[in-house]
């Protein structure tokens, strides 16, 4: 039995799903932050729970060839890039073999999973930077990152994989708010205004929307505030106020308010343009979307005649994407916000064929269902995949291709091994949307058997 504080030298046997080094001690699972599959590593056990364990390396004995120094100070910490320490190439590796796993546990056997699709230039490649900002122990404001697994701040001046202006933009927004007094938001006493700070990019168009998240609605000198940033920042095309006063994880509040500008920025992807309002989903890596969106297009095979839904669909993108290739497009989204940008997209970009819900799509799709026959259907859920009802429902009208983009190759999997009863699925895609964090982005093709 292993315990807490023990000592043991092991192999790793195995990457995890959060980019662990995995090793087995008797059978039983270590799981061990920064370790290498194929390295030899002197551990601590840290944490023993029934089924597994967590260990740190006290010292590397055999190095993995593919160990690289990390370029980020605080890397260790934040806990985003996890995999910031192993060679990229060798990353895209290990999230195709993360997607075969996960297809191997939930259906017993693999399908055909393509290798995963990296960048060029794995650097600087967000859009969306979203700093907590809250007081340090000393009761100094601070802005940055969570430390991995708590809500301590790490103080957060640059990062590799955030887009560079974004940041400096943070930077002067931070030292504003210093200056002009404005209190950040202190979790334990519930005090303060500023809770967070969000800043998004049209990396095609340079333009800029930044949300402050406020603990409540009047803030003063927030007016202050907003003159002096966009002074400083001529990209800065709107800033939104979004009012968040309760106790919860859950990032944006109910109400928003526009301080400056439009209230939205737009943003190409392919040759679509597209409008983002500050509650919109839109993909954090507009580089690897397009080659994920062509990707699904290519998986679609579209020749113009068919109807197509567009589950989760955000802003409307796939479907738009896909527009001049199919007969018609029905959108399904649950945000109010993103639905009024879908329409507004399809109205931009010269899209006639297309109509765009709002709602659930477990309480939608059974009616849309009634109403169009669907040839093709994109599903995009959230990480947590789709309701159970959704598949049922497609599996009851099954629809000849079913192209299921996903964020999260545990859930793909699951909702893939029920799909798979009236489907095969063809191929999968991985592609890098988030580099050097464990997460993996994923395509794939289902055809009705
Ligand atoms: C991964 S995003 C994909 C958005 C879009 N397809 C894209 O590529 O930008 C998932 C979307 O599903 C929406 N969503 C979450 N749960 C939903 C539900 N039960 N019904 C409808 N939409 C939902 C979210 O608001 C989000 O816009």
């Amino acid at each position: 039995m292993i315990k807490k504080n023990e000592k043991h030298t092991v192999d790793i046997i195995d990457q995890g799903i959060e980019g662990q080094g995995i090793a087995k001690i008797d059978g039983f699972t270590i799981f061990i932050n920064g370790a290498i599959k194929g390295e030899k590593v002197n551990i601590v056990i840290t944490k023993v729970l029934s089924s597994y364990a967590y260990g740190k390396i006290l010292e590397i004995k055999e190095k993995s060839e593919f160990r690289r120094e990390s370029d980020c100070v605080t890397y260790k910490r934040c806990g985003g890039c996890s995999l910031r320490h192993i060679d990229y190439k060798k990353t895209l590796e290990i999230k195709t073999e993360m997607v075969k796993n996960c297809l191997k546990k939930a259906l017993n056997y693999i399908p055909i999973v393509n290798d995963c699709i990296g960048m060029e230039s794995p650097l600087y490649y967000r859009n969306k930077l979203q700093y907590p900002i809250g007081v340090d122990n000393l009761g100094n404001p601070v802005m940055g990152v969570y430390a991995n697994r708590t809500h301590e701040i790490i103080e957060t001046k640059e990062c590799l994989i955030q887009d560079e202006e974004s940041q400096q933009i943070a930077n002067c927004f931070f030292k504003l708010m210093v200056e002009l007094n404005i209190k950040p938001y202190n979790e334990s006493s519930r005090t303060g205004d500023i809770r967070h700070l969000i800043i998004r990019k049209g990396k095609k168009t340079n333009e800029v929307m930044v949300t402050i998240v406020t603990n409540t609605e009047n803030v003063k000198e927030i007016e202050t505030l907003v003159d002096k940033l966009t002074n400083e920042y001529e990209s800065i095309k709107t800033i939104a106020q979004n009012i968040n006063s309760k106790n919860t994880n859950v990032i944006l509040g109910d109400k928003t308010k526009i301080l400056y500008g439009s209230g939205y920025i737009e943003d190409y992807l392919g040759d679509y343009k597209f409008k983002i309002s500050p509650v919109s989903f839109y993909q954090v890596n507009p580089i690897q979307t397009e080659v994920l969106y062509s990707k699904a297009v290519e998986y679609a095979e579209l020749t113009g005649i068919e109807t197509i839904f567009d589950l989760y669909c955000g802003i409307g993108t796939i479907g738009i994407f896909a527009s001049d290739k199919a007969k018609k497009i029905c959108g399904i989204e649950v945000i109010p916000e993103a639905i009024e940008n879908a329409k507004e997209n399809a109205k931009l970009n010269n899209v006639k064929n297309s109509e765009f819900l709002v709602g659930e799509v477990e309480e939608l799709l059974p009616d849309l269902v009634k109403k169009e026959e669907a040839d093709v259907v994109f599903i995009d859920p959230p990480r947590k995949g789709c309701e159970k009802t959704v598949l049922e429902t497609l599996l009851e009208v099954k629809p000849k291709k079913i192209v299921y983009i996903s964020c999260n190759p545990a859930t793909l999997a699951r909702d893939l091994s029920i799909l798979c009863n009236k489907y095969e699925i063809k191929e999968v895609q991985p592609v890098d949307m988030f580099p050097y964090t464990s997460h993996c982005e994923s395509v794939c093709v289902l055809e009705r058997k």
